[in-house]
């Protein structure tokens, strides 16, 4: 079977985005496709047996055996669930996401070697899940697999999402074999879940942080996560009016992209003010959209996070504040929606002490670090025992085709994951 390496290898040349760079993999996609089936025929040539649930998530199980029987699917309940994401945001790197997944699988042949060799017993069966929609680059809204799963969200109002191109949720999921009318809460799949553990690159300087590094200035390869900001997405919306360039003298405007502008600028300046807080505008739509155009509405994406959730509330509200005098100043208006928000998560801390013994049988120093990125398993955490390792990326770059790791902590990374699920099985 494959190496970590080799795995990560057969799917670089899978979504690649000549334009941005990096990767564009989002959900539904023909990228995401590939990468989907991919997946597939990897699991089912380790013997897994593969199925697709009602929410569109991934599910290949290791099932337990008597002798040369598998055992019945009842007997897939409380199992080890490890897994992650395939789906990338717009020009994203290669490892978000795919990382844990293709970890996951060298995991299980370390695994079955040991079974093989009666190094090891298991008294549960073991999943590899891959969730759809992690990023929310596609539909808006992150994490929508594991959040219709874990009843996170209202299957109605995720149905109603639209992409870029207005195709709703609930079209494309169709489309892709989907019954809408099935989505939403599984407490069967819930009650599969015993625990979940999703490997994941590090996405920031965690793991190179000058409390970590050796004399050669290299971090541990591997770390156990502890908790997940508090984090959401909100849309600004500044209304003006349309008009042409050419004949709209300059006193006679109220143009919406002049308002966005100190918005954008309002946002850095009241987030940097707020210790540990993090606020960005990464999107931004002016409508219609032409060279010659003042337009007359442009959207904003926000995304604020903190350890805090009363933190982050209150500086969105102040944004907010801050957005309507702008606005009224330039003529125009400013509304705020809400998309998302997820509460800070604290994860199992049974289960973090856990992975803490495994891991550090053979990364000695791993450390326990909090993560500024949202995950599955921070919204898997608030309905099953959940945790994270991960993986260290010495670019301490995310989201962006910079985004590294390298290859012995990838394997690292495989055998810390091995080990704590082995210890767990
Ligand atoms: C997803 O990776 C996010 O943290 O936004
Ligand atoms: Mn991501
Ligand atoms: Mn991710
Ligand atoms: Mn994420």
């Amino acid at each position: 079977m494959s190496t970590i390496t080799g795995l990560m290898a057969a799917i670089a040349d899978t979504g690649r985005d000549e334009r941005r760079g990096g990767y564009s993999r989002a959900v539904y996609t023909d990228a995401e496709q590939d990468l989907r089936e991919w997946f597939t025929a990897e699991a089912s040539a380790r013997g897994l047996a593969v199925e697709t649930d009602a929410n569109g998530i991934l599910w290949a199980w290791w099932d337990l055996h008597d002798g040369g029987t598998r055992l019945p699917e009842s007997s897939r309940r409380g199992a080890l669930v490890t897994g992650s994401h395939l789906d990338s945001v717009p020009g994203g790197g290669a490892f978000d996401g795919p990382l844990g997944v293709a970890s996951a699988l060298a995991a299980v042949d370390l695994l079955r070697r040991r079974e093989e060799s009666g190094a090891l017993h298991r008294n549960r069966a073991l999943a590899v899940a891959v969730f759809p929609e992690e990023e929310g680059s596609r539909f808006g809204v992150a994490c929508l697999g594991s959040r219709l799963l874990a009843g996170a969200i209202d299957p109605a109002k995720a149905l109603r999402l639209r992409d870029a191109d207005g195709n709703t949720f609930a079209d494309v999921s169709r489309a892709h074999g989907l019954d809408p009318d099935r989505m939403g809460r599984d407490e069967a799949a819930l009650g599969r879940i015993g625990d979940f553990v999703e490997l994941h690159v590090e996405q920031g300087r965690g793991l190179n942080s000058a409390e970590f590094t050796d004399h050669a200035g290299r971090g541990p390869a591997v770390a156990v996560g502890s908790s997940v900001l508090g984090h959401g997405r909100w849309r600004i919306s500044v209304t003006g009016q349309g008009n042409h360039a050419g004949t709209t003298l300059m006193e006679d405007r109220a143009d919406p992209m002049v308002a966005a502008a100190q918005i954008v600028l309002a946002v850095r300046k009241l987030a940097a003010a707020v210790p540990g807080a993090r606020a960005t505008v990464g999107r931004l739509e002016p409508v219609p959209g032409g060279t010659n155009v003042i337009a007359s509405r442009v959207d904003l994406w926000l995304d604020v996070r903190h350890p805090e959730d009363a933190v982050v509330a209150d500086l969105v509200e102040r944004l907010h504040g801050q957005a309507q005098k702008i606005a009224a100043f330039e003529g125009c208006s400013a509304q705020l929606f809400e998309e998302s928000y997820s509460g800070t998560v604290h994860f199992d801390a049974a289960l973090a002490r856990s992975l803490e013994h495994s891991v550090r049988r053979t990364v000695p120093g791993a450390p326990v670090l909090a993560t500024g990125a949202g995950h599955d398993a921070g919204v898997l955490a608030s309905v099953v025992p959940t945790g994270m390792l991960f993986v260290r990326n010495p670019t301490g770059i995310s989201h962006s085709p910079e985004e590294f790791v390298e290859d012995d902590d990838a394997e690292a990374g495989v055998v810390a994951l091995a080990d704590a699920l082995e210890d767990l099985l």
